[in-house]
């Protein structure tokens, strides 16, 4: 059997991110980790956001994985570093590729970044992107009502146009951006309403392309690509499966069980020992 890619996220956002890897790596096999219990991550203090990250490392590490991705751009923005020190293989967060898809779209220079409190706080994603370019102008706002939404799945069954207009306002008075940034990986599913409130003139960026982008060349220059077409993917959460579920046939609309075997299963995660934190 090929080793896997392992993806984390706090829930159900990191599927944004495994759809895209799916399309542009599709011989790999994918070990999801999604700790829906626990979510959101993003209104959580830095010292919570690691010691639940480390969980999910830790219990995800337990399968033979050839790469980590933290699909989670709080998770990201906390543990990244870490992480790539403690791993012996590959880890890649987010953040990067999603700045380095706005910066090769905006004509402007001035950027949004939204994102979760958390995401938010730790300006990330203006170091980041200031690191490539420090001419540009970079507008950040925190939506913590979105994530909720999100993952209850209550954005399927209600119309969540006039909310994310109000929430997003600070970012739409004249001309202030070109480019906004959807700073969590939750945000895609809700794109095209975040379009809509936008309008045709912003160009809305998630990094999942671009990260599965990163991940395809990492794994061809350590010749890790695998050779075949996979036939199993597995997806973890700790929370209610069938919450899970509705936004998982949301994203992949039984696309997957036509072609891999597919489990989807809940776990418990340990206690972090006190040494981890
Ligand atoms: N999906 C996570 C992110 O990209 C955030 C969700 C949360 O708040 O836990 O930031």
């Amino acid at each position: 059997m090929e080793r896997a890619i392992g993806v984390i996220d706090s829930g159900v956002g990191g599927l944004t991110v495994v759809n895209e890897i799916m399309r542009q790596l599709p011989n790999e096999q994918i070990v999801y980790l999604g700790d829906t219990k626990r979510c959101p991550y993003g209104s959580r203090e830095e010292s919570e956001i690691k010691e639940f990250t480390y969980s999910m490392v830790r219990e995800i590490m337990t399968y033979d994985l050839k790469m980590l991705v933290i699909a989670c751009n709080t998770a990201t923005a906390y543990t990244l570093k870490d992480l790539k020190q403690m791993l012996d293989i590959p880890v890649i967060g987010v953040i990067k590729p999603g700045s380095r898809a706005a910066i090769s779209v905006t004509q402007t220079k001035k950027i949004g970044i939204i994102g979760t409190e958390a995401t938010i706080k730790s300006r990330a994603y203006e170091y980041s992107l200031k690191e490539i370019n420090s001419d540009l102008e970079v507008q950040r706002l925190a939506c913590p009502s979105f994530v909720p939404m999100i993952e209850s799945g209550d954005y399927l069954k209600m119309n969540t146009l006039e909310m994310i207009k109000e929430v997003l306002s600070p970012l739409t008075n004249n001309k202030m951006i070109d480019t906004l940034v959807l700073g969590c990986t939750h945000y895609p599913l809700i794109a095209g309403e975040i379009g809509e409130v936008l309008g045709e003139d912003i160009h809305i960026i998630s990094s999942s392309g671009e990260t599965a982008r990163e991940m395809s060349v990492i794994l061809d220059q350590r010749n890790l690509l695998s050779k075949d077409l996979i036939s199993s993917h597995l997806f973890l959460m700790t929370g209610n499966k069938d919450n899970f579920k509705l936004v998982y046939e949301n994203i992949f609309d039984n696309r997957l069980s036509n072609f891999a075997d597919v489990e989807i299963k809940q776990i418990e995660l340990k206690e972090l020992e006190e040494s981890y934190k």
